[in-house]
């Protein structure tokens, strides 16, 4: 779910660069444990590849996501999905869990998306999500940083995304109506399978438009930087993520 201003997202360019989000969703669904009957709320749903899942658990599922393409491709799938912006949610006491993968690091106001979620759930539901924590990708975003200084693009478009500690995380949760259970930062290094460029042209475009003519160049720069740390002797490219996986109560 982007609600990152320029951010877009492309259901077709996303299935060739970042299939491996909805993929490697195993572990936080796992502690989701979605049980048949159960109403969830798939926040930042993407295409539906996961929440799929979560009906194939038997669970009855509404999907949200601030992206046209990927709320069409999620219908697409037979799901409820539906388009909007996760600070605003509109839900009353509806879900006995809402389950988040990959889509929290995108929404900037994280107080009023916990309180969004907080007011979604019934007493005694669950917050069961994963997202980008404290040092993800942190060798991509100083290499935009540092390329993007030398070609003045604006540092703000380098990195746009939240990516807060357990400690943060975990009492902003309990300032907003939750108990944490379990809150971890689990270092999790992903193979990129269509390269550096692939991964930044697909999260990063508002960089590269800020880069205006120069974005080849720019681009190219990026990768030669990153490739003495990310790219092994086979060629292949693997990003620095490090999942910020909880479990929390609404109290
Ligand atoms: C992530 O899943 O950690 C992520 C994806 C795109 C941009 C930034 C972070």
């Amino acid at each position: 779910m982007s609600v990152i201003e320029g951010q877009t997202w492309s259901a077709h360019s996303y299935e060739e660069n970042a299939r491996f989000v909805s993929d490697l969703g195993t572990g936080v669904f796992e502690w989701l444990d979605p049980q048949p009957g159960e109403r969830i709320l798939d926040l930042g749903c993407g295409d539906g590849a996961l929440t799929e899942r979560l009906v194939a658990a038997g669970a009855v599922v509404v999907g949200v996501d601030g992206s046209p393409d990927f709320v069409d491709a999620a219908k697409a799938r037979g799901i409820d999905a539906r388009l909007g912006d996760g600070h605003e949610l509109a839900f009353e006491s509806e879900f006995d869990a809402v389950f988040s993968n990959a889509a929290l690091h995108w929404m900037t106001r994280p107080a009023e998306v916990a309180a969004g979620v907080r007011r979604a759930l019934k007493a005694g539901g669950r917050f069961v999500g994963e997202f980008g924590g404290h040092t993800n990708v942190a060798a991509i975003v100083t290499a935009l940083h540092a390329i993007g200084a030398k070609h003045g693009i604006d540092p703000a478009l380098a990195s746009p995304w939240y990516f807060p500690t357990p400690d943060a995380y975990a009492e902003l949760l309990s300032a907003n109506g939750f108990s944490v259970e379990r809150i971890a930062l689990i270092p999790r290094p992903t193979p990129l399978p269509t390269g550096l460029k692939g991964w930044v042209r697909t999260f990063r475009q508002p960089f590269f438009d800020g880069a205006g003519d120069n974005a080849p160049i720019v681009l190219n720069e990026i990768e030669e930087l990153l490739s003495h740390t990310l790219r092994d002797e086979a060629g292949r490219w693997t990003a620095d993520y490090v999942r910020l996986r909880f479990i929390a109560k609404a109290v």
